[in-house]
């Protein structure tokens, strides 16, 4: 496991999960699943290549969390900005859900996880969304680790909506200007009934958010690491915990 690559990190090697148990548990981890294209062409593979392997690991950081007591995995697959790579590499990766949820639900069923999604379904091939659409219905009923995939999910598409909504309402005569506050404009984005995420982590060394949560970052921790996400194990999983539970959060408060 390379510690040198984790970056802000404590850089302290977590080889357990029970390392973690004396600190707090980040009850929401969101993660952008960075870098499966590098990590293909690093290897002379196709593109789609670093994606199947990233789909892998989806598992492996899902039972990871699970295992832990993180309560929601919000996993960043596809953006509303992606619609622009070359139609093979989309194709392929709509393609993921179909290949993915058959092979892993039974397993997911028996560990109780929640599988919800977070997007558009416009635009999403019928054959990927009965894949997902399907995943949903299974664990509809679960009351474990909810797995929200972000999945043709754009924060400021879902900012324009709930500020399109709130004009409409005001327009309507429903709602009264005075009465919008910060919950009645979180209460129209697509993650309304689940509480902002306490971690981000994002691989690939990119620093940036890409149009990711926008609204409900605004007190998450990030963490960064120039590791791709196909080769992003438990462990450096385990250190991001770790790195979060060393931060201090004070809201804007002292
Ligand atoms: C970003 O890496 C990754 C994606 C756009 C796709 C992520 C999808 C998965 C990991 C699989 C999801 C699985 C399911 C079941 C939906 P990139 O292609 O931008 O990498 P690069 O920056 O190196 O080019």
């Amino acid at each position: 496991m390379s510690l040198k690559k984790t970056w802000f990190g404590r850089k302290k090697r977590i080889d357990s999960p029970e390392q973690l148990m004396h600190g707090q548990i980040p009850q929401h981890v969101a993660v952008i699943m960075d870098g499966n294209g590098r990590w293909a062409s690093k290897r002379g593979l196709p593109r789609v290549a670093g994606h199947h392997s990233g789909m892998k690991n989806v598992k492996k950081i899902t039972i990871a969390a699970d295992e832990l007591g993180i309560k929601i995995l919000t996993l960043y697959a596809f953006s509303t900005e992606n619609w622009k790579r070359p139609k093979d590499e989309v194709d392929y990766i709509m393609g993921l859900p179909v290949e993915f949820f058959p092979l892993e639900i039974e397993e997911l069923v028996q560990k109780n996880v929640h599988i919800r999604m977070t997007g558009w379904k416009e635009g999403v091939p019928p054959h990927t969304l009965e894949a997902v659409e399907n995943a949903i219905e299974r664990t509809r009923h679960n009351t474990g680790l909810i797995l929200n995939f972000a999945f043709n999910y754009g924060s400021r598409k879902e900012m324009t909506e709930a500020l399109r909504g709130i004009a409409r309402d005001v327009k309507q005569g429903v709602l009264d200007p005075e009465q919008i506050d910060e919950q009645e404009y979180a209460k129209r984005l697509k993650t309304s009934d689940l509480p902002d995420p306490d971690l981000l982590i994002r691989t690939s060394g990119e620093l940036r958010i890409s149009n990711f949560m926008l609204w409900q970052l605004a007190y998450t921790e990030l963490f960064f690491t120039d590791l791709y996400w196909p080769e992003f194990t438990e462990g450096h999983f385990y250190e991001a915990i770790y790195e979060y539970q060393q931060r201090i959060r004070r809201y804007g408060g002292l």
